[in-house]
């Protein structure tokens, strides 16, 4: 039986094909260095690298492609924005569903710079509102950063109401996309979103060892990286222009090809039709599970639309135990534990035993649902004594 592949939080699978051709074309015909030489081969690379930055700009509303910087994935985008933007003395306002990525380097920064953090909480209804984050500003905070959704319960937060309340306030706005990158319609202009961070290998359907982030014009970074840009090699300081100032090394252009062509995959599947379908696997999942003696499901009210991913227990399993027996004895594939955020499992109460997380992708569909609820069902009468 082939493998139920309900891990696509973590890193989508399968990839569409355009993705594997990209990144074999540039493997079979021109991998040389980008930026680095001016030869046809290095051009075609670099122009290989701008195709993408063009794609993402386009999906993602962003006026200058320059803007966008590539790195391995959204967590060295996310320390980029946080290390190169805080400075002594900061206060940065954020949420209690963030995922490590981003509370580690704040927590680094308070320990080395002394800024000072604030967790705000979701109401009781599990949401968050706007005017709980305002509440928290004082006129020390510069940086308001949150997750688009939840990596654990797939809960969304209202991005476009935080926006104007950051530009309201002169703050800057980051935004963590890495489950909403491609699943759900991001516009950095209409959304007041001065930076922003996702990665390639999940919602884009581009490879691991991908990720990007956004910097409005006006936001002057320290570079955490320093080194070499293939341009003003005869400088000692690291170049003013963009993208170069904050891409030192050579680029994974294989990788970023293949972003390429998963995001062109996104924008012609639409963003609005791979959103509705994973919503509805996501939904039909916490419905049947809901229906299973002793199993519980973690989020807000099911009649609000979250992005595609459930966690839940079995009362008297261990997370870990259920999704090794899902890997081992039925061929699907969960994430148990902790998912980063040990924060996210505080806020939902599930920080002592963690939980099992389904999140669904492009290319599954309603039997890989019955498959998994099948199973749950089976794992559940073993396991729950009444
Ligand atoms: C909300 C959130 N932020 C950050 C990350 C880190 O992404 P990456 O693995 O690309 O560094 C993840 C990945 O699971 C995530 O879900």
């Amino acid at each position: 039986m082939s493998v139920t592949y309900l891990d696509n939080a973590a890193s989508s699978w399968p990839k569409p094909p355009q993705v594997k051709e990209a990144m074999i074309e540039v493997i079979d015909d021109y991998a040389a260095n980008p930026g680095r030489g001016g030869h046809a081969l290095a051009m075609k690379a670099s122009k290989a690298l701008f195709r993408t930055r063009v794609q993402l700009a386009r999906l993602f509303g962003i006026e200058n492609p320059n803007n966008l910087f590539f790195y391995q994935n959204a967590t060295q985008a996310l320390n980029q924005a946080i290390k190169g933007f805080l400075q002594p003395g900061d206060h940065v306002v954020t949420s209690s569903i963030e995922h490590n990525s981003v509370r580690r380097p704040l927590e680094y920064l308070r320990t080395k710079l002394g800024i000072e953090i604030t967790y705000v909480r979701p109401r009781e209804d599990q949401f968050f509102y706007a005017e709980d984050f305002a509440q928290a500003f004082r006129k020390e905070t510069k940086l308001l950063v949150v997750s688009h959704a939840s990596n654990l319960t797939g809960m969304i937060l209202p991005i476009k109401e935080l926006g104007e309340l950051c530009e309201h306030h002169r703050l800057t706005f980051l935004v963590d996309a890495s489950q909403t990158a491609g699943v759900l319609p991001i516009d950095v202009a209409d959304m007041k979103i001065d930076m922003l961070a996702f990665p390639g290998h999940k919602g884009l359907y581009g490879p691991q060892g991908t990720g990007c982030l956004f910097v409005r014009d006006e936001i002057n970074l320290e570079p955490l990286l320093h080194g070499g840009t293939g341009s003003q090699s005869e400088a000692i300081e690291q170049p003013t222009t963009r993208p170069d100032r904050y891409e030192s090394g050579t680029a994974n252009t294989v990788g970023i090809a293949g972003l390429g062509a998963g995001v062109s995959f996104v924008l012609e599947t639409g963003i609005e039709k791979i959103h509705q379908q994973e919503w509805a696997l996501a939904k039909m999942t916490l419905e049947e599970l809901m229906k299973i003696d002793g199993v519980k499901v973690y989020g807000p009210d099911l009649s609000i639309e979250r992005v595609g991913l459930v966690a839940f227990n079995i009362m008297g399993a261990d997370a870990s135990e259920i999704a090794f027996i899902l890997d081992q004895q039925y061929q699907i594939a969960v994430r148990a534990g902790y998912h980063c955020t040990p924060l996210g499992h505080e806020t939902v109460g599930t920080e002592k035993r963690g939980a099992v997380r389904a999140s669904f992708g492009v290319f599954n569909d309603e039997n890989d649902v019955r498959r998994l609820i099948s199973a749950i069902r089976e794992i559940s009468e073993a396991f729950y004594v009444g």
